[in-house]
């Protein structure tokens, strides 16, 4: 916990206070003091998790109308409004640092922000559904469940409720391929063909190599990222590589091995030249994920004007009595 401004303190001092709280381990708050690069850097990380969150419900809302029963309905509905809530923390989160999330949709719109690389791929059979949340939601907790330590105690705190439905997430995922899997020779193909395209853009998901990660050594320094991008990736391959096993597919990659020297797995080149167009905003859908959230913005304004009408109404009554 650093000084709060309500008494002259000299910026050396603030900047001293601020170190020795992020050295501790010490959590820092909103009211606290914080460099304006800590302060720029987490609206940069939140606003592009929240983004991601809120795009992600695109590629497997996709598949509500299509799901094959109504028990996989329901589940798909509801991780897909859960996807909703973490959006809607996580901007939360972004507000307690100044920020407006009006302003940060506008600047995902306007490709000022990015939204996750993983979300630019299309659904194409339902058991993209299962893959989402076997490599997609099981690599968010490989990279989410650190965050529960990050030093911005908002964003760790809304970390923890998120970590615990993604594990749901995963789970459920993993349990539809089981089930793919005991099925028919076409249900096993269309998993292979699902973790044929999804296993790279998975791991393009923890961000470049290290040595070319601009934000990653400040982001450790300042306890915001507690691993690094590789080293979050490895752990996603180690977990990842006995699952294949269990599920009966093949991971595609034809690097891949285990070091019993290290205790790893290790893999194969990543494309990082379709990673930067995609990152770049040259993604196979991003066009039309852009297009449907300025859509669901512009179509549902009238929503947001008559809550802000309503809510200025209730304030002004509330002065008032
Ligand atoms: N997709 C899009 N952009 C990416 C990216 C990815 N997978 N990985 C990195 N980038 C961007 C960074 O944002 C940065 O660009 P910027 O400076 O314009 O923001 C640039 O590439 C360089 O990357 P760095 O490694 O220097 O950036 P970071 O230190 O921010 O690391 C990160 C990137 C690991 C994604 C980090 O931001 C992070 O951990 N974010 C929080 C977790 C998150 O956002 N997860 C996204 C998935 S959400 C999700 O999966 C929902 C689940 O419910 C399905």
């Amino acid at each position: 916990m650093t000084a709060t401004l309500d008494r002259p303190v000299d910026e050396d001092e603030l900047q001293a206070q601020f170190d020795a709280t992020i050295a501790a381990e010490h959590r820092i708050e909103p009211r606290d003091w914080m460099p304006e690069g800590y302060r720029k850097t987490l609206i940069r990380q939140i606003a592009q998790h929240a983004h991601s969150e809120i795009i992600g419900m695109q590629p497997e809302g996709d598949w509500l109308l299509a799901a094959p029963s109504l028990r996989r309905k329901a589940i798909l509905l509801a991780k897909v409004q859960d996807e909703a809530g973490h959006g809607m923390y996580l901007y939360s989160a972004a507000e307690t640092l100044g920020a407006d999330r009006a302003d940060l949709t506008d600047k995902l719109i306007e490709g000022k922000q990015k939204y996750s690389s993983i979300f630019n791929y299309r659904t194409l059979s339902y058991a993209d559904v299962g893959v989402i949340g076997w490599f997609v939601d099981g690599a968010a907790i490989c990279n989410q469940v650190p965050l529960c330590r990050s030093s911005y105690g908002p964003y760790a705190r809304a970390m923890i409720r998120i970590c615990k439905e993604e594990s749901f997430h995963q789970r459920q995922g993993y349990e539809l391929l089981m089930t793919m899997m005991r099925g028919t020779p076409e249900q096993r193909e269309m998993v292979q063909d699902a973790v044929d395209r999804w296993w790279w853009p998975s791991l393009m998901m923890f961000g470049p190599p290290d040595d070319d990660s601009p934000n990653s050594a400040q982001s450790m320094a300042w306890g915001i990222k507690r691993h690094s991008n590789d080293e979050l990736r490895q752990r996603y391959v180690d977990m990842s590589v006995p699952q294949a096993e269990v599920l009966g597919v093949t991971l595609p990659d034809p690097d891949l091995s285990y070091d019993p020297e290290t205790g790893h797995y290790r893999f194969g080149q990543i494309d990082w030249d379709e990673f930067k167009r995609v990152v770049g905003g040259d993604g196979p859908a991003n066009k039309e994920r852009i297009a449907r959230r300025r859509a669901a913005r512009d179509d549902n304004a009238w929503v947001t004007e008559a809550a802000m009408a309503y809510a200025a109404k209730h304030a002004a009554r509330t002065e008032a009595a």
